[in-house]
């Protein structure tokens, strides 16, 4: 399934009494060269990001502060992963649907994505991205 494709990675950290520090390279840590980072802070109590799909988007995402959970769904599967290290990251597909919620008080999402921001890229769309995954072959 595409989903399975999805999952938390461990990225080098390199642990000091003066402070942990980690780093991702692009086509070393991850599999895409990274065009773009994008972070999300200050996010309300309650609040709810992400509510869309990307067509060709290949991200990284990182609780570089705090915890949140990213729910990311396929189209036929759903899966529900907590991040809340930061020495560690959820790799996402193309085509997943994706919620981002429950986040902890001070916490600080980062994006690092294969592409510029395309508004084109994206399904905004629940229903039209269904139609769209359950075409793709499995
Ligand atoms: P969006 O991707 O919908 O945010 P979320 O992370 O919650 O899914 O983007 C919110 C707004 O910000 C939208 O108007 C597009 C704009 N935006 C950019 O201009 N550049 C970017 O790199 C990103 C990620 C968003």
């Amino acid at each position: 399934m595409p989903i399975d494709l999805c999952r938390i990675i461990q990225l080098p950290k390199i642990s000091d009494p003066r402070g942990n520090l980690t780093f991702v390279e692009g086509g070393k840590h991850i599999s895409f060269d990274i065009k773009r980072i994008y972070y999300l802070y200050d996010v309300p109590g309650g609040a709810e990001r992400g509510a869309h799909g990307h067509k060709e988007l290949k991200q990284l995402i990182v609780a570089i502060s705090g915890s949140f959970d990213v729910e990311l769904d396929d189209g036929v599967m759903k899966k529900r992963f907590h991040l809340n290290n930061p020495s560690q990251g959820l790799l996402v597909s193309p085509m997943m649907w994706r919620d981002i919620k429950n986040f902890s008080s001070g916490s600080v999402c980062l994006v690092l994505a294969s592409d510029y921001y395309d508004e084109m890229d994206y399904y905004r769309d629940y229903n039209q991205f269904v139609g769209d995954a359950r075409r793709i072959p499995r």
